[in-house]
């Protein structure tokens, strides 16, 4: 082994990629419980730590800050990687007195001492590669090539194109030649603050006979999919695939999709029965 490669540490909700080395556990009331064994060998070294962040948000970042606490004990210098960061999607503040999480988790990612945060196609930002936000520095990677890679596959050598449903999926779509459609969303209700429905999907497309891959960063609810979905059927596409890096599939989104579409595929940053592409490829492990 390598000896100067930074040592890993992998938590048990990474299971399926790597062998979990930490143990991560829960009491009876709920807290979360950290243990890692010969954490002493760590001292001063350089660590990659694998957690996800999703499902179960609260609770994963609360491990999450256990498992640095303790390694910033004994001074490790820790890289985090998490496929998908919960509480990016708010960063911005568009009500008074609104919170803008995404903030608040990263300044308490640096302050837990993360030194770098690893992730996929994170909401808030817009391109590949190495940036900072609120004093965290991030490594984004983005799954928009081994999904469109995938889509070959699946339309088996026929042509597609590429369709982002909003301007946030546009990094994803652009280097591949696709286009994006804007999303409208309706006004704040007094009961739902915290969710704008979706009014629309504008942008005139040239679809009309056309196989389409429909690419975005997340599948939540679905309700922006769905639409878009709807859209390029309206427009006269012939089959129409859904794609996103981090499927959360809330409800029964997924089964409204696979009802609609020709094929609902997605990354394993968030495992699912139709997780069809690796992170793992990416992060070189
Ligand atoms: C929004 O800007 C994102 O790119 C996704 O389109 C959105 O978060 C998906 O959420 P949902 O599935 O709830 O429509």
């Amino acid at each position: 082994m390598d000896q100067s490669a930074p040592l890993r540490l992998v938590s048990p909700n990474f299971s399926d990629i790597l062998t979990p080395n930490i143990e991560i556990g829960t009491f009876p009331d709920g807290d979360s419980h950290v243990h890692i064994p010969h954490l002493n060998s760590f001292k001063g070294k350089e660590i990659t730590l694998f957690h996800r962040l999703y499902p179960h948000q609260n609770h994963s970042f609360m491990e999450l800050f256990l498992v640095l606490d303790a390694l910033n004990e004994v001074g490790a210098k820790v890289t985090v990687v998490s496929p998908y960061l919960p509480y990016a999607r708010q960063h911005k503040k568009l009500l008074e007195g609104e919170v803008a999480s995404a903030d608040v988790v990263c300044r308490m990612l640096r302050m837990m001492g993360c030194e770098k945060f690893v992730t996929f196609d994170c909401h808030f930002l817009n391109e590949e590669g190495e940036s900072e936000y609120c004093g965290l520095k991030i490594q984004n990677h983005s799954l928009s090539k081994a999904l469109v890679a995938h889509a070959k596959q699946v339309f088996g050598g026929e042509g597609f194109e590429i369709i982002g449903p909003d301007q946030g999926a546009n990094y994803l779509v652009k280097q591949h030649g696709g286009q994006s459609m804007k999303k409208v969303r309706q006004d704040y209700k007094d009961n739902t603050i915290s969710y704008r429905n979706i009014e629309k999907l504008e942008g005139e497309l040239d679809v009309e006979g056309k196989n389409v891959l429909i690419l975005d960063d997340m599948i939540s609810t679905g309700s922006t999919m769905i639409k878009a979905l709807e859209r390029m059927k309206e427009c006269g596409a012939k089959k129409i695939c859904c794609a996103a890096s981090h499927g959360l599939f809330l409800h029964d989104s997924l089964e409204r999709l696979q009802a609609l579409a020709e094929k609902v595929f997605v990354s394993d940053s968030i495992p699912s029965p139709v997780s069809a592409v690796s992170i793992k490829d990416q992060l070189s492990i």
